[in-house]
């Protein structure tokens, strides 16, 4: 049996070794108590920056939606200036991280948060993960169809024995701060389910004694709205409603997700597959279905290999098709018409729908610190504002009453966010990944680089009069937290001060980009701090059209179609010989073009010395 899935077993529905050791002084956990940690919301870290190893907890949110209401922000504003790094993370999965809490505060700080009413509770772990919806707090159309929805799934597939464990830890067992189910799953789990959703562990019925093989993300949102990033859900769901907003049904899209390994063929990023269109009544008792079917049929026993999306990819959607009557009797139809999907920002101004008003606040790769921060904590302390994250590391703050707008606005010009600076962007935007100094996995920078590689893009736009914004996404290893291989520009660290170059995917995150080079060497990240030297080599027009032939800049933007077929991964231009017309071998593949594999096949290996030799 794996490591993990033994760890889980013995965990005593994830308490132990996390409580026994939660009552030493050690300053921080044992690997086996690390991996029950991660279930209650929390990864242990060292500040890479630092020659000692210095212990400290990164503490992840549950909020469905983005949802954080005024008195659990003030919180977390203050438990982060308290007891963390004084900065607040707004994720790309729509919730906020504190960074820096040192073992022996973490009692303190979950605490604290949950008698404020939020929760940590399956952040992390091999368990279905923050729920993800529109964040816009929109008051009609299928807007407040789809938060209910997604609130509605958090608290399905929130874990029952491990809920009490917790509590338990966290609050001295207090169960007022229990997480309540809605009406709509109180009458789902009362209705007889078909006998393989039962894990057969009558304390943790959903998800058995060792949770899932993997992690396992959903999003919800309205046909049109990709904000989402609907396709690198596990789970995504469209909802549908009537003409008074009720949930009429959802188109379901199984098997997305983002992360890899450089160098492991079997692992990759993949697109959901559609399922087809379930009626409203039916999506709860569906999302538990495709839960426990993964729960019975992902892999065990390699976890690079555990997602659904693998089971998708290896057996195919007739197999899931078949399989899933064992834990669904309600109907799986065709999918409805969506429209065309949009990345929503809901940047500026903006009404509700009732009476009220939201502004969305751009802000630089989620991090909430200095005067954005002081600013935010007095606006939402005076008029008890709630905020909503968007998956674009932004934050929306809502409900505003019109006469409160005024002072709102003055407060956010004197930090610069004049009314001109927000609204859809027109230069080039982004998410990173925090990547170093606190992400134990990060092979080079993501977020302390990002500002300066946006300005280069968009210096570059400018030279060339680009004026449509540019998606460039960026993480400092191919786990893939920002989503990387769904932007138009993709930078996805691969080694020190360098990164895979990802091209190709669309502007409503509808396809997944494909990787161009292995190694673009962009920021000299050693030394970063004291001695940075800023770009060794960046990116520049001879850089990209050195790429065997990719003609010119524009080519990364709008518009821009690769002509390959689906069998090979490598654009048909990305040879030695500089290919500039599609390649007719692609249209019957030999065998070594593997289906799905995002690298390069051996014929295709791009020209690192295109970039490295390119002018700084
Ligand atoms: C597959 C292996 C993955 C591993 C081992 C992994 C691990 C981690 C770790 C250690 C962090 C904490 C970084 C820090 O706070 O310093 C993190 C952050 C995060 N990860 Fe992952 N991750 C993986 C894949 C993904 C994927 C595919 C997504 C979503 C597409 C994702 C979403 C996030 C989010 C939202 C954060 C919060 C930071 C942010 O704002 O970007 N992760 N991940
Ligand atoms: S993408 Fe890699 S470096 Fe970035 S946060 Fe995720 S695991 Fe860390």
């Amino acid at each position: 049996m794996a490591k993990v899935e033994a760890l889980k077993l013995a965990s005593d529905h994830l308490r132990e070794p996390l409580a026994s050791e939660l009552e030493n002084d050690e300053a921080h956990f044992s690997n086996g108590a690390v991996q029950i940690l991660k279930f209650h919301g929390s990864y242990q870290q060292t500040n890479r920056d630092q020659r000692q190893r210095d212990w400290t907890m990164m503490l992840r949110l549950r909020s469905p939606g983005g949802r954080v209401p005024a008195q659990l922000y003030l919180a977390l504003d203050q438990l982060a200036d308290r007891y963390g790094n004084g900065t607040l993370r707004a994720t790309t999965r729509q919730t906020f991280q504190l960074h820096g809490i040192p073992k022996q505060d973490l009692r303190t700080v979950l605490g604290t948060i949950v008698r404020n009413l939020g929760s940590t509770l399956a952040a992390c772990g091999d368990i279905n993960r923050n729920v993800m919806a529109p964040a816009a707090p929109y008051a009609t159309g299928g807007y407040p169809a789809a938060r209910r929805l997604a609130d509605d799934v958090a608290a399905l597939l929130t874990p029952r024995a491990a809920l009490g464990a917790y509590l338990d830890l966290w609050v001295d067992g207090d169960m007022a701060y229990r997480l309540r189910p809605t009406p709509r799953v109180r009458t789902v789990n009362r209705q007889p389910a078909p006998g393989a959703v039962h894990s057969g562990d009558e304390q943790e019925p959903l998800y058995g004694n060792r949770y899932l093989p993997r992690k396992f993300k959903v999003g919800v949102t309205v046909p049109g709205d990709n904000s989402i990033d609907v396709l690198t859900q596990d789970l995504g769901l469209v909802v549908f409603t009537d003409a008074i907003g009720r949930l009429s049904g959802a188109n379901v899209y199984v098997g997305g997700g983002m992360g890899r390994t450089h160098n492991k063929e079997d692992t990759f990023a993949r697109t959901g597959d559609p399922l087809g269109y379930v009626q409203g009544r039916q999506v709860l008792a569906l999302v538990k279905a495709v839960v426990a079917l993964q729960r019975d049929h992902g892999d065990r026993q390699s976890r690079r290999h555990a997602r659904l999306k693998y089971l998708l990819h290896d057996r195919g959607m007739d197999w899931f098709k078949a399989s899933l009557p064992h834990y669904f009797h309600g109907d799986v139809r065709p999918l409805r018409k969506e429209s065309a999907r949009r990345l929503e920002h809901y940047l500026g101004w903006q009404r509700q729908g009732d009476g009220l008003w939201f502004v969305g606040l751009p802000v630089m790769t989620g991090r909430v610190a200095g005067p954005l921060k002081d600013t935010l904590r007095e606006l939402v302390q005076r008029y008890q504002l709630e905020l909503r994250v968007t998956p674009n590391q932004d934050i929306l703050l809502c409900g505003i009453a019109p006469s409160q707008k005024r002072d709102v606005q003055d407060r956010l010009d004197a930090i610069g966010l004049q009314q001109s600076a927000m609204g859809e962007p027109t230069a080039s935007h982004g998410i990173a990944c925090p990547a170093l100094p606190t992400c134990g996995l990060a092979i080079t920078e993501s977020e302390r680089i990002f500002p300066d590689v946006l300005a280069r893009f968009d210096a570059l736009r400018q030279s060339l009069g680009i004026h449509q914004p540019l998606l460039v996404r960026m993480t400092g290893c191919p786990n893939g937290c920002s989503r990387p291989y769904m932007a138009e520009v993709g930078l996805v660290g691969s080694a020190a001060g360098h990164y895979q170059l990802w091209l190709g995917g669309a502007p409503g995150l509808t396809t997944l980009a494909r990787p161009v080079l292995d190694r673009l060497p962009l920021a000299q990240s050693r030394g970063y701090g004291r001695h940075r030297t800023g770009w060794r080599t960046g990116i520049s027009i001879p850089g990209l059209t050195g790429i065997g032939g990719a003609p010119s800049f524009q080519q990364l933007g709008h518009g821009w179609t690769i002509p390959y077929s689906r069998a090979c991964p490598c654009p048909p231009w990305s040879t030695k010989a500089g290919r500039s017309k599609p390649d007719p071998r692609f249209v019957n593949p030999s065998p070594h073009h593997q289906l799905d594999s995002q690298r390069p096949c051996a014929d295709h290996q791009v020209i690192e010395a295109a970039a490295s030799s390119s002018p700084g």
